[in-house]
């Protein structure tokens, strides 16, 4: 039986909606976790299934982890395992951001290559280079990778800033002898919030959100608690709503820096967009015109994450935008199910061009990865007629409560089997 959002499009969205903390700053911040020989309280902790995968290899490493309300309660004084099962990695590819923390705290960690996923191949080469700068030797043996070695500062260059590579080489990095520094560092807001929680457990580092990130190694560290940023992707998720369907929306929890090469793309669309510290408030109009090209580039460049979204908020409007996807291989697979709601979307390659159209239609679509899941509900609630999105699971790794939310803004979305 198959479980979708049913989608009654037509309906402008009015309301103020609270974002939920971030998915991509939370999940390092539970493998971080694993360093500090105590108990950590993580507060805004969004209900998502990566969050629930994480929780699951922490258990199985040997440590508790329990949800208390909207926190989460990890004890990792006694971890006793350094691999993460197969079956683990397989349900979530970011897991291998376990791999700097098990490493450093067991002085060994097994876990299977992340492989690809939906978004094309997931290379881990830059975290493996980290790792082996810092002393770790990695072996690819049958049951998947075994790094192991007791770990030394060092001064790693990234060859492009990736944000899992980033992340991992912080967390050896604070389990290893002598001062690290990390250079072409991804400067996320995300990594400025692990760096924040590190320094919550006692650890030295500084440099986030900068290019060049430097770590203290070896420094006693102990359990702590924490509060994770709001969602920045979320948050950019609902104002593509608003555009989408048209109304007034605020959006509350967030830091509207985060996410203000998006806001400025909605305003360059004809949106009215009002940011201050904890909340962006958008209104729109009248159906939106093309902009200027859109190229997804590291933070604070346009975010990759925001891509589908505000793509299938354009789709419905006049003009054309030319989208370049320079972050992934295959993340225009929303691009196909868009067109079967009446969309005008051409793609070459790394470019989508969108030919704004009058209207958009309901259909029965289907994602194919989560944040293209997203778009299609965006989509759908500034089409006229029914639509069903299919593809939930990849939904709901990322948005704790989307159809609630969207409910709560005067959408007719329901869950259904
Ligand atoms: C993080 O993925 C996010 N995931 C992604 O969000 C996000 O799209 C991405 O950063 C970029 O912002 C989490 O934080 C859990 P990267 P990550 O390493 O760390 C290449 C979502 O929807 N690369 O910065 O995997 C890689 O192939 C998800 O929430 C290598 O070549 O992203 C990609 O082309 C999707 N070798 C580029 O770098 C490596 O060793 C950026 O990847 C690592 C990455």
């Amino acid at each position: 039986m198959t479980t979708y959002l049913a989608v009654e499009g037509g309906y402008p969205l009015k309301g103020s909606v609270g974002i939920h903390g971030a998915k991509n700053s939370v999940l390092p911040i539970l493998a971080a976790a694993l360093l500090a020989p105590g108990e950590c309280v993580i507060h805004n902790c969004p209900s998502l299934s990566d969050v629930e995968a994480s929780l699951a290899i922490l258990r199985h490493l040997g440590c508790t982890a329990r949800r208390e309300g909207e926190a989460v309660v990890v004890d990792a004084s006694a971890p006793i395992r350094y691999d993460v099962p197969d079956e683990l990695m397989r349900e979530m590819r970011s897991s291998v951001i376990f791999l700097g923390a098990v490493l450093g705290r067991m002085g060994r960690a097994r876990m299977c290559a992340p492989g690809g996923c939906e978004l094309g191949p997931r290379p881990i080469d830059l975290h493996l280079a980290a790792i082996r700068a810092l002393g770790g030797t990695i072996a690819e043996t049958e049951e998947g990778l075994l790094c192991q070695g007791r770990l030394h500062g060092a001064d790693i260059v990234l060859s492009l800033p990736s944000v899992g590579a980033t992340e991992n080489a912080m967390l050896a990095a604070v389990c290893a002898d002598g001062v690290t520094t990390i250079t072409n560092a991804a400067r996320e807001p995300e990594i400025v919030d692990l760096q924040n929680f590190l320094l919550a457990l006692g650890a030295r580092v500084r440099g986030a959100g900068s290019s060049v990130i430097t770590i203290e190694g070896n420094v006693p560290l102990h359990g702590g608690s924490y509060t994770v940023m709001g969602d920045r992707i979320v948050a950019c998720t609902y104002l593509a709503a608003a555009a989408a369907a048209g109304g007034h929306v605020e959006v509350t929890g967030v830091d509207w820096r985060h996410l203000s090469t998006v806001t400025a793309v909605l305003t360059e669309a004809g949106c009215t967009v009002r940011s201050e510290p904890g909340r962006i408030a958008l209104t729109c109009p009248k159906p939106l015109n093309g902009v200027r090209p859109i190229r997804t580039a590291p933070y604070p460049g346009f975010p990759t994450d925001a891509q589908a979204p505000v793509m299938a908020a354009l789709c419905r409007g006049s003009g054309c935008t030319v989208f370049v996807e320079n972050m992934f291989d295959s993340r225009y697979r929303h691009v196909d199910e868009l067109i079967r709601m009446g969309a005008d979307i051409r793609v070459e390659g790394r470019v989508a061009v969108v030919y704004g159209v009058r209207r958009l239609h309901g259909a029965r679509v289907r994602a194919a990865d989560l944040r293209g899941g997203a778009a299609l509900v965006v989509a759908a609630l500034g089409a006229e007629g029914q639509s069903q999105v299919e593809g939930l699971h990849h939904i709901d790794r990322g948005y704790q409560c989307l159809e609630e939310d969207l409910t709560a803004l005067g959408a007719r979305i329901f869950r259904r089997q």
